[in-house]
């Protein structure tokens, strides 16, 4: 049987990161209920700050190109990312503008946006769990790129506490989201792959 395959990676590549955790949590999860995780961290594709006369002289950097064709690989996409002051982490829109402006042959724009499902997730140490963060993101993705997001999302509130021992969430509420994202994602992965075959 064909697995859907499904990239999982954080929004902070901080050490220590709680939604570094969370992102191995849902891969984690994914990979039991039956999807193919490749799981990276953003620390391996640095790109510098966007910059349209960077762009204008040197092109998109490399490592643009290269994880926008990892995402191309993937029939979905889970992001857990920080709430920085209601917004997006600095490192995650870097991310995104980058990759909005690679442009191949033959393709069209935002292709790395496009054929693929996108789930969001976020862990703060405060007691609303970036909730607004992923709003944010939710427009940046589907506004600004024009990705479809699924509205299944997990937020996980005073993350410093939320992790249990076994790496699972302690939290009743945020595990019964989690469940409910995870299957969702699956769901809409494997159409994307049953589509694409
Ligand atoms: C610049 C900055 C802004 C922040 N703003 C918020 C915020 O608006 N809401 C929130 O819940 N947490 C905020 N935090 C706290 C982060 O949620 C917390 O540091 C979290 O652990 C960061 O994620 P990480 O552990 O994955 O690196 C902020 C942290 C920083 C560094």
């Amino acid at each position: 049987m064909a697995h859907p395959r499904i990239l999982v990676f954080s929004g902070s590549a901080r050490t220590g990161s709680h939604n570094a955790r969370l992102a191995s949590l849902v891969g984690q999860r994914l990979g039991e209920n039956g999807a193919e995780v490749s799981s990276i961290s953003l620390r391996d594709f640095p790109m510098p700050l966007y910059d349209g006369d960077l762009e204008n002289s040197e092109g998109v950097p490399e490592n643009a190109v290269a994880l926008k064709r990892l995402i191309q690989q993937h029939h979905g996409v889970f992001i857990a990312s920080p709430e920085y002051n209601a917004g997006v982490t600095p490192l995650l829109k870097n991310v995104i503008d980058w990759i909005s402006r690679v442009s191949e042959p033959s393709e069209p724009r935002m292709a790395a946006y496009k054929g693929r499902v996108f789930a969001l997730g976020s862990a703060s140490t405060s007691p609303f769990g970036g909730i607004r963060g992923l709003a944010n993101l939710r427009l940046v993705l589907e506004t600004g790129v024009g990705a479809l997001v699924i509205p299944e999302m997990i937020a996980v509130p005073n993350a410093a506490d939320a992790f249990d021992p076994s790496g699972g969430l302690a939290n009743e509420r945020a595990a019964a989201s989690l469940s409910a994202m995870i299957r969702a994602l699956i769901a809409e992965a494997s159409l994307r792959m049953s589509k694409a075959a």
